[in-house]
């Protein structure tokens, strides 16, 4: 049996975020072939380029977590319609020196939630744009915009009963996507 460790990066930083909270049960959905391992992105400095030839410790432990995994889980918040900082912060980590970005050719799911009405629109679109450009092809369809109200989860950290077959199917969909690429 093939199996597939997915490296999945939370574009938020608290401590009870929504979006960590919904990485951890879309999980819990995946079948038994597929791992999941958050990535640590809180720890990485500011990006600078003068550090591209003598990347910190922290950048090179992502690096290789993303290089060893067969695919990518991105679930993240909406910060002023776009992506957060810190994200977009890992991304450009991982994607130099010139040359070495490991994010390329990785099938990428994207995810998001939250309490706003129009979840995070805008922000999987931006970051779609820049994935676009690090070649990482990103699940098209379905597009899951999750609206963080009461009963999204349950009390075990599930998604509750009137979400999950959404996220359940988004999820099916991802397993066929990632399984298409890695195959
Ligand atoms: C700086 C900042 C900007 C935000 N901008 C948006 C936004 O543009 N759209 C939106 O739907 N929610 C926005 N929110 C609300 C977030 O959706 C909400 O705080 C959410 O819980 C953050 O995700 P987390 O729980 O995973 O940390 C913003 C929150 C912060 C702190």
């Amino acid at each position: 049996m093939n199996t597939y460790q997915i490296a999945v990066i939370v574009g938020s930083l608290r401590k009870d975020s929504l979006n960590r909270q919904l990485a951890t049960a879309i999980a819990k959905l995946a079948p038994a072939e597929f791992t999941f391992k958050q990535v640590q992105i809180g720890d990485l400095p500011l990006y600078n380029q003068d550090d591209d030839a003598n990347q910190a410790e922290s950048v090179k432990r992502l690096k290789a977590e993303i290089t060893a995994a067969q695919g990518l889980l991105f679930v993240t918040p909406e910060y002023n319609r776009s992506m957060p900082g810190v994200l977009k912060n890992a991304i450009d980590h991982a994607s130099r020196p010139y040359g070495q970005n490991v994010w390329a050719g990785k099938p990428a799911g994207v995810i998001g939630a939250s309490i706003g009405s129009i979840g995070t629109a805008l922000a999987q679109q931006h970051l779609r744009n820049v994935l676009a450009y690090l070649d990482v092809p990103v699940m098209g369809q379905p597009e899951a915009f999750v609206h963080a109200r009461e009963g999204l989860f349950d009390e075990q950290g599930n998604i509750g009963p009137a979400s999950q077959p959404f996220v359940q199917n988004w999820l099916d969909q991802y397993v066929a996507w990632v399984k298409k690429h890695v195959a």
